[in-house]
């Protein structure tokens, strides 16, 4: 298997995009660290992926805390004696113009959006290195490599956390760490919801991805999950700073 005994961690891994990845690394033979805000949450996830024949442990972790990170990475990397993936997933979605978003709107998506990705990724980069190998996914979304009305903190948060990956690859290519960003476009999970209420319910949703998407539809969470096991494994293993888009065409149209 291609990831056989190789130690990942996942943030918000209970539930949409973040359990998908968690779930297929799994399958392919990972030790699966699922950790989320929710403690029922992410013992789901791991609960899932021992159901289905793997190897994983479910622990609460809120990403806005840097002293848990630390401890939960180091503590990981102690008991496993490594740590070979960290996919850094948790995101928040606040919406609104330069009128709309409060500073505090601001702060709160790049704390969680960027800022928690560089506090993990600076923890688990000293048991990569030890290693001589790693890999690092930062989760952005299509959001970071185009513009949209209305999204000035998420669009912002996003595009930070690619120039933020491809920095982190620049500097720690020479030590056999890759690092990559996963762009998602729409995903049919839980975090939408503020946003489809935004928009104006369910119907104003579906017409919009029907009409704007190319591909005219959401993506599954599979598919996503695909990606995550394709930059996670050595099937990428001559990417980094890579910033890949799974938007059915959206970006681009
Ligand atoms: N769903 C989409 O359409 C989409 C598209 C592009 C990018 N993304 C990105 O994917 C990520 C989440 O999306 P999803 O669809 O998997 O969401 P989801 O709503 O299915 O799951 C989010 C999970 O994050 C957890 N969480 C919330 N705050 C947290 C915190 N402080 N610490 C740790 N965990 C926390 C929640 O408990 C929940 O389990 C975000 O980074 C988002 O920007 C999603």
């Amino acid at each position: 298997m291609i990831l056989q005994d190789r130690v990942a961690i996942v943030t918000a891994a209970g539930s949409g995009i973040g359990r998908g990845g968690a779930e297929i690394m799994g399958r392919a033979g990972a030790i699966v660290i699922a950790t989320d805000l929710v403690a029922a949450r992410a013992e789901e996830t791991a609960q899932r992926i021992r159901q289905a024949g793997g190897r994983a442990e479910g622990l609460a972790l809120d990403v806005t805390d840097d002293g848990a990170i630390e401890a939960l990475i180091g503590g990981i990397a102690k008991r496993h004696g490594r740590l070979d993936i960290l996919h850094n997933h948790a995101g928040i979605q606040v919406e609104g113009s330069l009128e709309q978003v409060p500073a505090k709107g601001l702060d709160d998506s790049y704390r969680i959006n960027v800022r928690a990705h560089f506090v993990a990724a600076k923890a688990a980069l000293p048991h990569m290195k030890r290693q001589g190998k790693g890999v690092i996914i930062n989760t952005s979304s299509n959001s970071g490599v185009f513009f949209d009305k209305g999204m000035l903190a998420y669009i912002t948060s996003k595009t930070a956390v690619i120039a933020m990956t491809k920095q982190m690859a620049l500097d720690y290519g020479p030590f056999n760490i890759r690092v990559n960003a996963l762009c998602p476009g729409w995903v049919d999970t839980p975090f939408n919801d503020p946003y489809i209420r935004q928009m104006g319910g369910r119907g104003a949703i579906e017409s919009y991805v029907k009409e704007r998407i190319p591909m005219g539809r959401w993506a599954s969470v599979e598919e996503i999950a695909e990606s995550i096991l394709y930059l996670a494994s050595d099937r990428s293993s001559y990417m980094t700073g890579h910033a890949l888009v799974i938007d059915g065409g959206e970006s681009i149209a």
